[in-house]
Parts: C-alpha cells; structure tokens; sequence
C-alpha cells in the first residue's frame, strides 16, 4: 500500500484520474490511497490568495512558501513519507525512479503553478522532480504522470506478467505487438507471429527491439543489457544503412 498526499490548488484535475479505471481500482482494493490537500485553505489572508509578486522582480505571481507549508504539516507522518516537489528544474523522472517510488510507502507531491512557489519550501522538500524538458502551467499533470507510472508497480494494480517485459525495464524499446485481424486494409502481420515457433517469435521480438530502440533512442543503447547475439545485430543493421 502506497498512500499519496496531493498538495495542489486544482484538486478537481485529479478527479478524472482517480474516478476512472485501473487507478479507481487500485484505491477501491487498498492498493493505493490518494488524497488531495487544496493549499488554498491554508491561505492566513481573507482574500484567500497564495501568490504574491516575487522579490527581485521578475514577470508573473510566485506562490507564498506558508500555506503550501502548512497544508504539508497536516499529513500524518510527514517525517518518514517522501517529499517530492514538481519543478522543471528537478531531475527528470523516467522508470527507474518509478521503481525506486514505488518501493515508498508514502508519497508527498507538491504541485506548484504560476511561476513557482517560494524557493524556501524546498527545506521541507526530499527532491525536485521534471517530468521532461518542458514547461507545464503547473504540477498537476507531473503529479498524475508519476502516480500512474509508480501505481502501475504496486503489486496487484495491474497483471502480474506486465510490468517487467516493456519499454526501459532493460533500456530497450518494446518490440511492435499486433492482434486480429490478420490483415487490415492489406497490411498484414509479420509472418514470424502466425508460426506458432517459439524460438524465432523471441529472436524477432528481440531484433524489432534492438531496430526500434537505434533508430529512436539510440542513447538508451548504452545502458541496456545486450549479449552477443544483440551486437550482432546491430552491426548487421549498421552495415545494411551504409
Ligand atoms: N511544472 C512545470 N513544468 C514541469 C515539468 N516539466 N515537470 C515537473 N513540474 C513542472
């Protein structure tokens, strides 16, 4: 069981996430829990607002480090849950700090918007966290990414067999995967999947990996784990280009 506490001023961005699918389920079999905090009820002013313009200057309002602090006090536990705040400036997320995630029993996401939140929230934090090289309008759809990416890894919320066999779990990209029809608008399937050969079903999947993966992520190539056979290939494919 993982519990996530959701630090955000638009908790209802959440709602289609969490009402819906795999991840309904998971909370409805005690997978998961996940609950909203909208920091804007921690606001001290009367007006209810948790911006202000930044010292220093700069374009745009900053979200005041007290109420997402206060809000954050509120969670059970605070000392031992893991506190991530969702930044461009973070590392970048990818799958093995899912894993790494989903081995927590709880997870604090803060979500900022606007152009930030105070800089000083970050001695509450454990680690800023990117989703990627782009700027979002806020944290929300980082935090949703990394509560489906990381829930999916939770024992039981999906099928076993899974998890472990797709794209990065050994740094390479999946293999084309194909069901019925046979043909659709005359483009069949490869001929090797109707063989019912085992051996030769692996040795394609492995090939269409070792292809996709150089032509669209050749970095990852560097990491993954690849025996003899695999460098083989490559170099196959290498050659067949020149
Ligand atoms: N907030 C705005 N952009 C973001 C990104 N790319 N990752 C995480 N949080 C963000």
């Amino acid at each position: 069981m993982i519990r996530f506490d959701i630090l955000t001023l638009f908790p209802n961005m959440f709602k289609g996430l969490i009402e819906d699918s795999i991840i309904k389920r998971a909370i409805e079999k005690k997978l998961i829990e996940v609950n909203l905090i909208d920091f804007r009820e921690f606001s001290t002013n009367k007006h209810h607002t948790v911006d202000d313009y930044s010292y220093g200057g700069g374009a745009g309002m900053l979200i005041s480090v007290e109420p997402v602090h206060l809000a954050m006090k509120t969670i059970p536990n605070l000392d031992h849950a893991k506190k991530l705040l969702m930044s461009p400036s973070g590392k970048t997320f990818n799958q093995a700090k899912a894993i790494e995630l989903s081995k927590e029993e709880h997870i604090v996401m803060v979500c900022g918007h606007y152009e930030g939140i105070d800089a000083r929230i970050l001695n509450f934090i454990d680690e800023e966290v990117s989703i990627g090289d782009y700027v979002l309008m806020g944290g929300e759809v980082p935090a949703m990414t990394i509560l489906e990416a990381v829930s999916r890894l939770v024992p039981g919320v999906i099928s076993e067999d899974s998890p472990v066999n797709e794209s990065f779990s050994d740094s390479l990209l999946e293999h084309p995967q194909y069901t019925r029809p046979a043909i659709y608008e005359g483009f069949g399937v490869p001929d090797v999947l109707l063989s019912g050969h085992h051996a030769n079903i692996k040795k394609w999947q492995r090939e269409k990996a070792l292809e996709k993966t150089l032509k669209v992520r050749p970095d990852l190539l560097k990491k993954a784990n690849l025996d003899l056979n695999d460098y083989k290939y490559l170099w196959e494919l290498k050659n067949e280009k020149n």
